[in-house]
């Protein structure tokens, strides 16, 4: 359709996608199947019927237990090879993923095996389909903070290779400011800083994120309506959010499109992008997310082209690099 074409035909960056959330259930099969692990699921089809969802936790209790058939750093490579396929195919030229660490290295799988498959990917991506990117390390904060800082310590060999840091899953009772002082030491290390907050969690998290971690983009971020005063700090200091519009839906964080508050936000004047979050969980990669989106509340072309400007914005991407692309 028009407006199919329309998203197809806009180069699109992706800033918050969590390459463990990419893991389609056939590639997962495939690379059990060489692991010689059995998953909990006979097929493809019965694992897919699992995908239903009633909030984050639940979610995540999944996404976890996918993840622990990768061990060896061919897997960590297919999996961030055929993410990176599959967006080139979408338009994306410009990707900043997640990759969680403590969920490999907590079953024992070395740091250096994970970032290593990962790094590989993401250079043969940039060589062959043109995709430019930035890696972010996120700390899963239903650990501790010490946890966090033993991966800290661990990612610093490869200091050169991480652009960020993150925060990521369960959000309610692990506030932000739990992991001051990790973040204020990576912060000291050069890393960027990004943590999701106020997706299921409450507004005051995202003041904790901005205030106690200084973090300079919010993914999610879907609860700063709440706040008149935060609705002016984000605009004053231009901060982002990554918002993740397929996933809020499937983590009934809205029980339908219409209910999404992206709309108010662009209107309010901050800088909202359009992001896919786990988009082998979620029915949906970039372009789906566009479509369901513009779909819904008929978005015009100039809309979505601000939505993908937006995205380029708030990357990381030098500013001449922005110039290219804007
Ligand atoms: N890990 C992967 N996806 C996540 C999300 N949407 N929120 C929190 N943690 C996550
Ligand atoms: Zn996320």
């Amino acid at each position: 359709t028009e407006l199919k074409n329309i998203i197809q035909g806009i180069p699109k960056t992706e800033l918050h996608l969590h390459l463990e959330g990419s893991f389609e259930p056939e590639l997962m099969f495939e690379i059990a199947k060489r692991n010689n692990i059995t998953l909990d699921y006979d097929t493809v089809e019965s694992l897919k019927k699992a995908y239903k969802f009633n909030n984050l936790q639940e979610f995540l209790d999944i996404y976890y237990l996918g993840a622990k058939v990768l061990i060896h750093e061919q897997d960590f490579f297919d999996l961030t090879w055929a993410y990176l396929t599959k967006v080139h195919s979408q338009n994306v030229v410009h990707v900043e993923v997640f990759f969680d660490p403590q969920t490999h290295t907590e079953r024992g799988v070395s740091f250096d095996v994970v970032i290593n498959g990962i790094k590989k990917a993401l250079e043969k991506g940039k060589e062959e389909l043109n995709i430019s990117y930035k890696l972010i390390m996120s700390y899963l904060r239903h650990l501790s903070e010490e946890e966090a800082f033993k991966t800290l310590e661990e990612a610093l060999p490869f200091k050169d290779w991480i652009d960020g840091v993150g925060l990521d899953s369960s959000e309610v009772g692990n506030p932000p400011s739990k992991f001051i002082n990790v973040f204020e030491a990576s912060a000291k290390h050069g890393f960027k800083l990004v943590a999701h907050a106020g997706e299921e969690g409450p507004v005051e998290y995202i003041w904790e994120a901005l205030d106690h971690l200084k973090i300079d983009r919010i993914d999610h971020g879907n609860r700063c309506l709440d706040d008149d005063t935060l609705v002016q700090k984000l605009i004053e200091d231009n901060i982002a959010l990554t918002l993740c519009p397929l996933s809020n839906l499937e983590l009934k964080v809205i029980q339908k499109m219409e209910d999404h508050n992206i709309v108010e936000i662009l209107d309010r004047g901050i800088m909202a992008t359009i992001n896919s979050d786990d988009p082998a969980y979620f029915g949906g990669y970039m372009n789906e997310n566009y479509y369901e989106t513009a779909k819904v509340f008929n978005l015009s072309k100039d809309q979505l082209l601000q939505l993908a400007i937006n995205g380029f914005e708030a990357s990381w991407l030098s500013p001449v690099d922005k110039d290219k692309h804007i």
